[in-house]
């Protein structure tokens, strides 16, 4: 599985990145008003830091816009993903952009028509939002095991990229489902690395190495 942060703080994505833990980044207008930076110049530090892919967002909503915007962001450099809404405009943008041998991520996805619509466009990257669904009562990892299967189901290559993660547990289910990528903010994958188990064990070895007087160096 590959791990992608939601973030566009180039602080937090060079730490990860220097663990090997960032296969890629996305980025939304959101996460751009956080940083508090241009997006051009922030998307191309971001590009200069990373190598896998990294999502950048159209901002426009009509095809034509969509597409003029995406050629501009995906000139920053060679690992742009551009990032499209899944609206008919965004589907038709999908669809020129991909022959034109761009990658593309489609976002805001909250159903699996919406995503069988998305690889028949042709693109790299379906965005299910889990978060946002299981924020409305509805249950995020059911799309994606929904998706997984008409994707099995049909042989799409369209990547499946878990996203709007909130907690390590949307995480695990992810993976477990075989979401081919999951993105999320840089804390919730820091997280993955903690126990309690864990912090109890090495309170302990600690303890009874200071009891036994010795150095390592
Ligand atoms: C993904 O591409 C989105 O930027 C992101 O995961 C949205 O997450 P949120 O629902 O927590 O804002």
């Amino acid at each position: 599985m590959k791990f992608f942060v939601d973030t566009a703080d180039t602080t937090a994505i060079s730490e990860l990145n220097d663990l090997g833990m960032v296969d890629g980044v996305t980025t939304n207008p959101s996460l751009i008003l956080k940083s508090g930076r241009d997006i051009l110049e922030v998307t191309k530090e971001i590009c200069d830091i990373v190598s896998g892919p990294v999502s950048a967002e159209v901002v426009a909503t009509d095809a034509d816009a969509m597409i003029a915007e995406g050629r501009k962001l995906a000139d920053i450099a060679g690992n742009i993903t551009v990032k499209l809404p899944l609206t008919w405009d965004g589907l038709k943008a999908c669809k020129v952009l991909s022959t034109e041998g761009k990658m593309v991520n489609v976002t805001l996805c909250f159903s699996a028509n919406q995503a069988l619509l998305a690889a028949k466009a042709g693109a790299t990257f379906i965005s299910p939002f889990i978060g946002r669904l299981d924020d409305i009562n509805l249950d995020g990892m059911d799309l994606i095991q929904d998706i997984r299967t008409i994707y099995d189901n049909f042989g799409f290559e369209t990547q499946i990229l878990a996203a709007s993660i909130r907690s390590v547990n949307h995480i695990q289910d992810a993976a477990l489902i075989g979401a081919d990528v999951i993105t999320a903010p840089p804390e919730v994958i820091r997280k993955l690395a903690s126990h309690p188990l864990t912090d109890k064990g090495l309170q302990q070895f600690m303890d009874d190495w200071s009891k036994t007087g010795q150095k390592i160096l």
